[in-house]
């Protein structure tokens, strides 16, 4: 007999079932209160997967009075992806059951995934899934999404989490703590998620528990979904970071993805990506604030709790994301430009898929969407370092830079401060265009300047140079770390309070004061056009020059200073990379805090020229 019969039958019976179902519902108890999530009404719609409550076979085609209702008072059946919310009191226990009709029942659909992904289980045939069903029974996924917590009496307290059993057996209908039974499991429910994953052929009873607790007063409040497709809630292993910070300034931060794909940009699959709209999504949080604490895991504990958001359905005044290509080796990911951050801050930063992406709720496969751990940023102190991306010439720029907040208003002022700096930069690489022009680029290898190089190799590390030294990457004039180079010394702070009126009580040595390269900028349009007073510079990567020098003709004069003898004051080296710290400023860095970095390394580089080179003398 083929299993295969229960699309019809359950069309036959959905009338019947949504009487039984209310009617089950009104004697049986849920009188939960739905007031906080209004996109898991009990009663399931049509177009998604319906479920019935039978004892008998499924294939077993007979009419509506199989249909008896087994399940004990108090248990409320869940539906396939179809997620069930409910409030729960200090002490209470809440059971449900995943009725076996609808472990046997159609599975959900999944979409197209994102670009690049194989779904293993649409390429399986619908009479593979059937085998595949009979042999081991189905793979089933109850998750759980803590919502809401009680508040803690006392400031601080992180409430206790809700507790998840699971009973497999027809004789504990009512997993619970209480319920005086071995034969069930408990789940741990962490930072308000839980899964529980298993084969099963039979109905799967959960019990819900929330802990006797005398320091919290009020209610938790949580989804529960049951699945034969997918977790319809995740959480991501929390060794898979999916999640890094570019830099920051004192009210914003730039956040990126790992890269999407590791196709070429002649592939469909990278411009698809390309094309996609964003499909994460960011939570953030202040860590001062302790809310998230306890649903860091949960997609709806976050949307409830974290106070900003980036790219998240249903949120009013948020944050955007998009997708790029800007970074090491050019792969699309997802940019999140995050504002509205207090200054001097850490915070806690979650991506989070919202619902598949595409779409989310009730009849979608993994509908309740994806959580990845978190991970911390900090906000800048000072007001006169800038975060700043989306140039047009210097493209591969995404960090803070100097600025002054009288001139450019962090408000309204970026567009302006960017136009400043990357049209000085594009009209420097016009004028080294011209001189490039004039080298023998385009002839035979014989005559070319070096067999390894070429004027385009010339002309690229010239631009990544150009752009890393005129727009210096900028750091809290406060901020100690010793790889930091103070500039602008000289220059008073926007305040209007000046260094050398009182050296001491900034703690400045005279001879920084004394010294162009920490009384001035590099570049002096900085010091002319924005006066952005003291900084500290996070100083471009060595390598960047040594390239500059190795890739570019010796006609045209470039060189490196020597080590000892304003090396250091110029240039910065790679260094605890893999703890998070970016010591020097190359284009697209990030914090990957990871310790296999594909960027070329400086090879030793011994010659070196007088820099010489178009008035830029300072800049080297
Ligand atoms: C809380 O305490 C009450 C009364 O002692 C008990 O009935 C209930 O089972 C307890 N709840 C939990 C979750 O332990
Ligand atoms: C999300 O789910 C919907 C409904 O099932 C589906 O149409 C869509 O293709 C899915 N999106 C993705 C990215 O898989
Ligand atoms: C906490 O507050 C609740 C409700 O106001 C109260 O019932 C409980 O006794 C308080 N617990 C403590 C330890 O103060
Ligand atoms: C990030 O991308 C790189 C390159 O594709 C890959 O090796 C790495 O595993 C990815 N990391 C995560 C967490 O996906
Ligand atoms: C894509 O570009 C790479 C090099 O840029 C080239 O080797 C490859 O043949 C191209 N592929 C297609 C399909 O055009
Ligand atoms: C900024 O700080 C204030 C006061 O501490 C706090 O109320 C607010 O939520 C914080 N905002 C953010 C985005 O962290
Ligand atoms: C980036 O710059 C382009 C033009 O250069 C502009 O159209 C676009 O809106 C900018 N995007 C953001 C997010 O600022
Ligand atoms: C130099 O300028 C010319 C003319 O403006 C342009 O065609 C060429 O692409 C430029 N060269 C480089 C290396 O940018
Ligand atoms: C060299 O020749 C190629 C092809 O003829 C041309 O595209 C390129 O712009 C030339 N480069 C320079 C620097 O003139
Ligand atoms: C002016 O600003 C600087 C840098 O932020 C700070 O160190 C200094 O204390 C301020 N001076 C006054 C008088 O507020
Ligand atoms: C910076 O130091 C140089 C060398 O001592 C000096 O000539 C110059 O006037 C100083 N600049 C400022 C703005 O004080
Ligand atoms: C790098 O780490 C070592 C040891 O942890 C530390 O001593 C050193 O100061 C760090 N360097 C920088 C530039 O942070």
């Amino acid at each position: 007999m083929p299993p295969i019969k229960l699309a019809p039958l359950f069309a036959a019976c959905l009338s019947a079932s949504v009487v039984l179902l209310l009617l089950y519902l009104s004697l049986t108890k849920p009188h939960f209160a739905y007031a906080l999530e209004s996109e898991s009404s009990r009663i399931p719609s049509e177009d998604h997967n319906f479920y019935i409550i039978s004892d008998e076979e499924p294939h077993e085609e007979t009419d509506e009075h199989r249909i008896t209702v087994r399940a004990e008072v108090g248990v409320s059946a869940l539906a396939n992806n179809d997620p069930a919310n409910s409030n729960i009191e200090i002490g209470q226990t809440q059971n449900w059951v995943f009725p076996k009709a609808a472990i046997d029942g159609p599975h959900g659909t999944p979409g197209v995934g994102l670009p690049g992904e194989k779904l293993e289980e649409t390429e399986l045939q619908p009479e593979q899934h059937e085998l595949r069903r009979r042999q081991t029974g189905s793979r089933i996924y109850i998750t759980l999404n803590t919502c809401l917590q009680p508040s803690p009496n006392t400031t601080n307290a992180v409430p206790p989490q809700l507790q998840m059993y699971i009973s497999l057996s027809e004789s504990n209908q009512k997993p619970g703590p209480g319920s005086g039974h071995t034969d069930q499991q408990t789940i741990t429910v962490d930072g308000g998620y839980a899964i529980f994953e298993a084969n099963a052929d039979n109905d799967v009873y959960v019990g819900i528990s929330a802990p006797n607790t005398s320091e919290f007063s009020g209610i938790w409040n949580y989804n529960i979904a049951a699945s034969i497709d997918a977790p319809f809630y995740g959480f991501e292993d929390p060794e898979v970071k999916n999640l890094y910070f570019v830099d920051g300034d004192n009210h914003a931060a730039l956040l990126i993805t790992n890269d999407t794909t590791q196709a070429l940009p002649n592939q469909t699959v990278y411009q698809e990506w390309m094309k996609l709209s964003p499909p994460w999504g960011v939570f953030a949080s202040n860590q001062n604030e302790r809310t998230i604490l306890g649903v860091q895991k949960s997609f709806c504990g976050l949307k409830n709790n974290a106070k900003v958001a980036a790219n998240i359905d249903n949120i009013i005044n948020q944050n955007v994301a998009q997708m790029t290509n800007r970074g090491l080796g050019g792969k699309p990911k997802e940019q999140f430009y995050i504002t509205g951050l207090n200054a001097t801050s850490k915070y806690w930063g979650m991506l989070v898929m919202d619902g598949n992406s595409t779409d989310s709720g009730a009849g979608v496969v993994g509908g309740g969407g994806a959580v990845w751990a978190a991970i911390e940023f900090e906000t800048k102190t000072e007001n006169n370092c800038a975060l700043m991306y989306n140039l047009s010439f210097c493209s591969e720029v995404a960090y803070a830079v100097p600025t002054n907040p009288d001139k450019f208003s962090p408000e309204t002022g970026l567009p302006d401060l960017a136009a400043l700096y990357d049209s000085n930069a594009a009209q420097m690489y016009q004028y080294f265009n011209y001189s490039l022009q004039q080298i023998p680029c385009n002839t035979t290898s014989s005559a070319q300047y070096s067999l390894a190089r070429n004027c385009d190799d010339c002309a690229r590390a010239y631009k990544q140079w150009l752009c890393a030294v005129t727009i210096p990457r900028c750091a809290d004039f406060s901020n100690p770390a010793s790889f930091l180079m103070p500039r602008n010394l000289a220059q008073p702070f926007i305040n209007g309070s000046s260094i050398s009126s009182d050296p001491s009580r900034f703690n400045v040595n005279q001879a920084l004061l004394n010294a162009v390269a920490t009384n001035s900028s590099r570049n002096p349009l900085i010091d002319t056009s924005i006066q952005p007073g003291p900084y500290k510079e996070v100083l471009p990567c060595e390598y960047l020059c040594y390239d500059l020098v190795q890739s570019c003709p010796a006609s045209l004069g470039f060189s490196c200073p020597l080590r000892g003898r304003g090396l250091e004051e110029s240039y910065g080296k790679r260094v605890n990379e893999s703890e998070g710290v970016i010591s020097c400023s190359y284009l697209g860095a990030a914090y990957y805090l990871s310790g296999s970095s594909t960027v070329l390394r400086p090879s030793v580089y011994s010659m070196v020229f007088l820099a010489v080179f178009l008035g830029l003398r300072n800049l080297f």
